[in-house]
């Protein structure tokens, strides 16, 4: 499974990226406001931090205005996919892109039809936002279960990137369905690699290494 950090931080994008597991990034306007400095600025660093895919989203409605910004978000670098909403603008414009070789992230999708549709149009990502979901006490992982077979079922080769990740147990879920990308903030990612046994664990071996004859 490939991890993407879900964040516009360059910190905590350079931390992720020096740990080695990072497949990529994915920003929206939201993690973008926490920042300061200039949009352009700050996606140019991030896609030359990371060699994956790194998600920027239009906020334009209109399809032929979501497909102009579209156009000169690309220009910022090879390894930009460009988020657009589901919405039927959004398909009108994720059809005229793919074809263009401009690769789209079908983001803000709650529902399988939703995500059969940016499939049929040729969207290179699909992001399902789980939480978001689990808000509304719908179970966000059931959605990614029926987004997985229907994907399967018909062959698309539309990547699943579950998104709105709250917890680790949510990767885990993820991963067990055979989602292809989950997108982590960066707390949660630390918490992946965080185990009590394995602090005792260690605590352990260095108290007895001194006990051993050097
Ligand atoms: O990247 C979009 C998505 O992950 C948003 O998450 O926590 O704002 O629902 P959240």
């Amino acid at each position: 499974m490939k991890i993407f950090i879900d964040t516009a931080n360059l910190e905590q994008i350079r931390t992720a990226q020096s740990w080695g597991i990072l497949d990529g990034v994915t920003t929206n306007p939201t993690l973008l406001s926490r920042e300061k400095g200039n949009f352009r600025d700050i996606l140019k660093e991030i896609c030359r931090i990371v060699d994956g895919p790194v998600s920027a989203e239009v906020v334009s409605l209109n399809a032929d205005r979501m497909v102009e910004e579209a156009r000169e978000l690309a220009k910022i670098a090879d390894n930009i996919v460009i988020k657009i909403p589901m919405t039927l603008e959004g398909l009108k414009a994720i059809k005229i892109l793919t074809a263009e070789g401009i690769k789209t992230n079908t983001t803000l999708v709650f529902s399988p039809l939703q995500a059969l549709l940016a499939a049929k149009a040729g969207t290179t990502f699909v992001s399902p936002f789980v939480g978001r979901l689990d808000d509304i006490h719908h179970f966000g992982m059931d959605l990614v279960e029926q987004i997985v077979r229907i994907y399967d079922n018909y062959g698309f080769e539309t990547e699943i990137i579950v998104a709105s990740i709250r917890t680790p147990l949510h990767i885990v879920e993820a991963a067990n369905i055979g989602a292809h990308i989950c997108t982590v903030p960066f707390a949660v990612l630390e918490k992946m690699v965080k185990h009590p046994l394995t602090d005792i664990g260690i605590q352990k071996f260095l108290e007895d290494w001194k006990k051993v004859e050097k």
